[in-house]
């Protein structure tokens, strides 16, 4: 580590760890006092109704992360021990075979409007497919800041719900680019505006118009191969812990109770960074368990398996609608330390960054449960005070 000579980031005093990252990002004193200052009491007060406080929770630096050929420190927020050590030591692990490799798809989100009272069902579909042009350019106009920031509106969807409760409706899907926003705003304002439009179009009555935080538009994925010699660990050969894992890894996507908390784990090291940035941790919750069941049975949203060479090979593939401007990525003081210290240009970066922790902390889990257990793995962590290994 540079600056601070023979020792490593978990040995270092918090005072030393904060000199660290300043040395070794693109911090200023200022960011640095920042990423240290609590909320602004007055910044709390405007954020919610009713307040009466602000809730403390620690925020911890992952280490040895490389994603897309690029060093980054990653700032999770999170009240579970165990959580920034494990992804740390994953992170480490995946070094020599050059960290984290990470892509997402544009950051399209989905505005959906519900319309209901519909008498002739088929004419009002071909009517809508007729205007998509004519809609997607009111989209456009009403929006003119985002288009000319590149994003805007790029298709509509039209989709036809037979089997509800009501009976039988029309959803509009509004597929919108928000570019580096989490992009809530500027797409419920926009289906709030298309309302009246399609309306008079069909003659039906629009009822809800809101985003969808399932966002299979706008997507995160990541993998990693872990070579099976950096797998052996104590009496534990690489060939054992990786088939392990692989066997953890069948468990979970066989059977949802067992998916359900393997994808709790990767919702530990997701969230953390979701949170530390200031980005919409329900919404990405709600979008990831959705997505964790969109075949119609619910499964683990990451897969392990054994390549050509034997070593281990880990994917993860998710929605990820998280921004880097607007909201409280820029109002919170910390988050926007947090984003300084990642680096991150693009929101699709941070993206990629948190889908990347994500499957680290899933490799975490499994690593221990695989072999020693949690409660044995966790105890030797502690006992060691080992946060980077
Ligand atoms: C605990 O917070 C997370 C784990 O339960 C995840 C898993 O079981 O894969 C350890």
């Amino acid at each position: 580590m540079n600056g601070l000579k023979n020792k490593k980031f978990y040995q270092l005093s918090r005072e030393e760890r904060l000199k660290c990252l300043a040395y070794n990002s693109d911090l200023s004193a200022e960011d640095l006092s920042r990423l240290t200052e609590n909320l602004p009491m007055k910044t709390a007060d405007s954020m919610i109704e009713n307040f009466v406080s602000i809730y403390g929770l620690p925020l911890g630096i992952a280490q040895h992360f490389i994603v897309n050929e690029k060093e980054v420190f990653v700032p999770m927020v999170i009240e579970e021990p165990s959580v920034i050590a494990g992804a740390s030591f994953m992170a480490k692990l995946a070094q020599s075979s050059g960290g984290f490799y990470a892509s997402t798809t544009p950051p399209d989100m989905i505005g959906q409007i519900q319309l209901l009272d519909i008498d002739d069902f088929d004419h009002a579909l071909q009517t809508l497919e007729a205007h998509k042009a004519e809609i997607l350019t009111e989209a456009a106009r009403v929006s003119p800041s985002m288009v000319k920031r590149g994003g805007g509106p790029r298709d509509l969807k039209i989709r036809l719900i037979t089997d509800s409760a009501i009976g039988a409706f029309i959803v509009l899907h509004l597929i919108y680019d928000v570019q580096n926003a989490m992009g809530a705003n500027v797409v419920n304002s926009v289906v709030d505006h298309l309302g009246p439009i399609i309306e008079n179009l069909t003659g039906g009555r629009v009822h809800l118009t809101i985003l969808s935080n399932l966002t299979d538009t706008r997507l995160a994925h990541a993998s990693v191969t872990i070579r099976k010699e950096e797998l052996a660990f104590k009496n534990y050969t690489g060939e054992q812990v990786r088939d392990g894992i692989i066997e953890a890894w069948a468990f979970a996507e066989a059977d949802p109770y067992r998916a359900v908390t393997h994808n709790k784990g990767i919702m530990n090291g997701v969230d953390a960074v979701v949170l530390a940035t200031g980005n919409d941790w329900r919404g990405i919750e709600a979008g990831a368990h959705a997505y964790a069941a969109r075949s119609g049975r619910y499964t683990s949203l990451s897969k392990w398996e054994k390549d050509s060479d034997g070593n281990l090979h880990g994917s993860l593939e998710m929605p990820m609608a998280v921004g880097i401007v607007g909201g409280v990525t820029r109002v919170h003081p910390v988050a926007a330390a947090c984003l300084k210290l990642m680096g991150v240009r693009t929101a699709n970066e941070l993206a990629e960054i948190i889908v990347s922790v994500g499957l680290a902390q899933n490799l975490a889990a499994l690593r221990v449960l695989a072999t020693e257990g949690i409660q044995r793995g966790h105890m030797d962590l502690h006992a060691r005070k080992n946060v980077d290994s």
